[in-house]
């Protein structure tokens, strides 16, 4: 009887294990022994952060984003350039901000449990906390990532897509990362917060087939008003993506959509789709929307994308620096 108690009381352990840690090894509280106070760590200086600095927050959302897509969530996009130029030089890279928060981050960190939490981790943890301070979504963050040792500016180049990409190539550029067309939707609605340069969309106010003309995906009224932010020529100034609430994390970006206001091609392509365009059409009445459970279920998908877990990899001591 006890040896049949304790077969199940293995068993149901094992099962627990199983259900608990996903199939790339990722686990939401994987620090809970080795650093218990690595997420409150995270979330404090964060918040510190963002209560003096909030532009930074989108940004660091961003971070994420650019590092999982470019082999995998390693935080390769940390690293600085050495013998060879690192993904941080790429041209999508160069807008990039907030880097030292992630070092203020890191050596908190490394004060409290050196050379446990990686710099993969830190940044899908921060992305968290900065939806969270821009009152959008909070969601369990899984964690385990390990930190790769390559980071190489034609690889951040051919695989982050760029503003003029169309449907096809969004939706392909994602499959390729093994996420579906869903998440895509969803987390291109992280545009509804922070701001893009002129020189991403100019293009579609000026000169869109090379003849003058403007893009007809368009609404003509926004052109009107953007083309006095962004003079024919200026390729510097900051434009809010989602005008009036850039530094707050709510729906609003697929009411722009809708309105054909999106202010990328990229966003203009959603509604090129008959699921995407179903999406952002669902997402127009406030009461009914999905968008903030869905953002924290795609965030954790994205954040899956090529892990390094187990012994792969290291814990970086800098995290711009390879140990
Ligand atoms: C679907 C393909 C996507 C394309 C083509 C794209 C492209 C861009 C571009 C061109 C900018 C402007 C950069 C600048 O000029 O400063 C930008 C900004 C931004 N993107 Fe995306 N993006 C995509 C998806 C995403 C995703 C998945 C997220 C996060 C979940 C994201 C989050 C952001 C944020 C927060 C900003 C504002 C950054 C700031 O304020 O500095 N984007 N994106």
């Amino acid at each position: 009887m006890t040896s049949l108690k304790l077969f199940l009381g293995f068993f149901l352990q094992f099962i627990f294990l199983l259900s608990v840690v996903n199939a790339q090894g990722l686990t939401v509280g994987f620090y809970s022994q080795t650093c218990p106070q690595a997420e409150a760590i995270v979330k404090n200086v964060t918040a510190q952060v963002m209560s003096v600095a909030p532009s930074l927050g989108a940004p660091l959302m961003r971070m994420h984003f650019h590092d999982c897509f470019v082999r995998g969530c390693d935080g390769s996009v940390l690293l600085n350039s050495s013998t060879n130029q690192a993904e941080k030089d790429a041209a999508p890279n160069l807008s990039l901000r907030g880097f030292q928060v992630i070092d203020r981050v890191k050596s908190a960190l490394e004060n409290a449990c050196p050379g446990v939490v990686s710099c993969a981790d830190i940044l899908a943890l921060v992305a968290r906390d900065v939806v969270v301070a821009l009152d959008g979504p909070s969601w369990e963050v899984e964690t385990g990532r390990r930190d790769g040792s390559v980071s190489n500016i034609t690889e951040a180049l051919t695989n982050l897509l760029p503003p003029g990409s169309n449907i096809t190539q969004l939706i392909s550029g994602f499959q390729q990362k093994g996420l579906s067309v869903k998440d895509l939707v969803v987390l291109s609605g992280g545009h509804t917060v922070g701001t893009s340069h002129c020189s991403a969309f100019t293009n579609r106010l000026y000169n869109f087939t090379g003849n003058g003309d403007t893009d007809p995906s368009l609404d003509p009224n926004y052109i009107a008003r953007l083309k006095i932010k962004c003079p024919q020529g200026d390729q510097n100034t900051l434009v809010e993506m989602d005008p009036g609430s850039f530094r707050t994390f709510d729906e609003d970006y697929f009411t722009l959509v809708n309105k054909r206001r999106g202010l990328f091609q990229s966003d203009a392509a959603l509604l090129n789709n008959n699921e995407t365009r179903a999406y952002v059409i669902s997402q127009l009445s406030n009461s009914s929307s999905t968008f903030f459970t869905d953002f924290g279920v795609s965030m954790v998908n994205m954040g899956r994308v090529g892990v390094l877990t187990g012994t792969a990899g290291e814990i970086r001591k800098v995290c711009a620096l390879v140990n």
